[in-house]
């Protein structure tokens, strides 16, 4: 027999069923209040509203814990590699060998893509910032794929529309980035790995036979990794909202690159940059900028500080942090960068400002220090943060689909002018 909860509203009760999930949260399901009583709730920014069931991530802020499809955030950056996460989040299991060989196959043989839309992204001003030529290249993806636009694409088309943005994402932006610096494009190369073969595309030139660092395409196909998914944040829920349209998927992942590009979202990792680099260029004072993120009257934020959900530390930044120490020590790479953000890890953590709400470092707080070692351009940052994201943003997407979720539409509570006369101009 399942559970309720009584509500009692002007003088009745009402009766609403309780949710249980695997790992014990706890819901109410109010999807029949206004039915049964005429009243909504009200949840600026869903800080706690939930708006699915899904089986994809687990993750605890309170704990600290990040799970995929059950297995620990930990595990997998440790053990795995970029496309097997991919392949669990998107099917739901790892992939045994054979599968595995023939998803990856599947990948690179997609990764080039059409002549005309590398003219699309050639066609940009190199002064455009990459995350809206990504966001905008990947919409444009319908126009070379019609079929991705049926709101009834079989179950084979679906697939190979994912195999395609998973392919084709690390092309746009590379070529997007070479378009930036004025250089010649790079083509995809069947002999490397995902990550490998984005680094060679990016910085390969003619003249130099490039060959990606081990360290730094291990490195980088783990904060792929520690990017994958993290259930309904911002972005995901906008690719949601948007497939529940039935938008296609290129349309629906184009939505979720804008999102992200937010400072407050995933545009965060660039913003966490341009603040140490001006803490340095401002003498290393850590505390003034400590003391400017406490003042109210400041609108100074520690960017890299802080999650909705996280109230400890985000299990990723503290795999971040030490994969940047280990990355920076192998490249002999030393970033005063690096000092700083620990520095101010450090003075936050003991400052009750940031004790009492919860301020941890997140995901964005340690991971441009790692693409900056790497060399990516603090513009491309996100760029890299929507390029792990993919897989996350794909599986959610396609279990809002299986789940035949109806159209996401929220209420509001209206508190404008009551009804009233049309007044001509000359009489206002
Ligand atoms: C990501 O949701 C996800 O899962 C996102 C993400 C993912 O993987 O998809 O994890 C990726 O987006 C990480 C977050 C990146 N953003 C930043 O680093 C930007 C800086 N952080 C903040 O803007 C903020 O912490 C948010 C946006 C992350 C969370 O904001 P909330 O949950 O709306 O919290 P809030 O703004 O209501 O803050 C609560 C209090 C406030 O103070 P009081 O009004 O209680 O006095 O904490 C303060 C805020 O002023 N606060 C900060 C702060 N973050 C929150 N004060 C100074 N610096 C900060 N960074």
């Amino acid at each position: 027999m399942s559970q309720v909860c009584k509500v009692e509203l002007e003088g009745k009760t009402y009766e609403l069923p309780l949710m249980f999930g695997t790992e014990g949260e706890k819901a109410i399901d109010i999807s029949k209040l206004r039915d049964l009583s005429g009243y909504i709730t009200l949840d600026s920014g869903y800080k706690n509203t939930g708006a699915t069931t899904s089986k994809i991530t687990f993750l605890d802020g309170e704990l600290g814990i990040l799970r995929h499809r059950g297995y620990s955030i930990e595990d997998l950056a440790e053990k795995s590699n970029f496309l097997e996460v991919a392949y669990l989040v998107i099917n739901g299991e790892l992939p045994k060998k054979d599968e595995f060989e023939s998803f990856t196959k599947r990948i690179k043989e997609n990764m080039l893509i059409h002549e005309d839309l590398r003219a699309i992204i050639m066609g940009f001003p190199s002064s455009a910032h990459p995350m809206g030529v990504l966001s905008a290249t990947v919409g444009a993806l319908t126009a070379f794929h019609p079929n991705s636009l049926d709101p009834n694409i079989s179950k084979d088309a679906l697939y190979q529309t994912i195999i395609q943005l998973i392919a084709q994402m690390p092309t746009i932006a590379a070529w997007s980035y070479r378009k930036q610096v004025g250089r010649p494009i790079n083509y995809p190369k069947r002999n490397m790995s995902y990550a490998g073969n984005f680094l060679q595309m990016m910085f390969d030139n003619p003249w130099e036979g490039y060959s990606p660092d081990p360290v730094v395409e291990s490195a980088l196909d783990k904060l792929f990794i520690l990017h994958a998914d993290h259930e309904q944040n911002c972005s995901t829920s906008t690719v949601r909202l948007v497939g529940s349209a039935q938008a296609s998927l290129f349309a629906s992942i184009s939505s979720g690159i804008s999102a992200l590009w937010g400072p407050l979202h995933g545009g965060a990792n660039q913003a966490v940059i341009e603040m140490l680099e001006m803490i340095m260029q401002d003498g290393g004072n850590v505390e003034k900028y400590i003391n400017k993120a406490k003042d109210k009257n400041d609108t100074f934020r520690l960017m890299g500080f802080g999650h909705r959900v996280y109230k400890n530390f985000d299990p990723r930044a503290k795999i971040i942090k030490k994969a940047a120490d280990d990355v920076l020590k192998k490249l002999g790479v030393n970033d005063p960068a690096l000092e700083i953000a620990k520095k101010i890890e450090e003075i936050a953590l003991k400052d009750e400002y940031f004790v009492s709400r919860s301020l941890y470092p997140n995901v964005d707080f340690y991971s441009g220090i790692i693409y900056r070692a790497i060399g990516i351009p603090t513009e491309m940052f996100t760029v890299m943060f929507a390029l792990g994201r993919l897989p996350g943003w794909i599986a959610q997407w396609k279990e809002m689909r299986e789940q035949k979720e109806p159209i996401g539409r929220p209420r509001q509570l209206y508190v404008g002018n009551p009804l009233r006369p049309y007044v001509d101009m000359q009489n206002r």
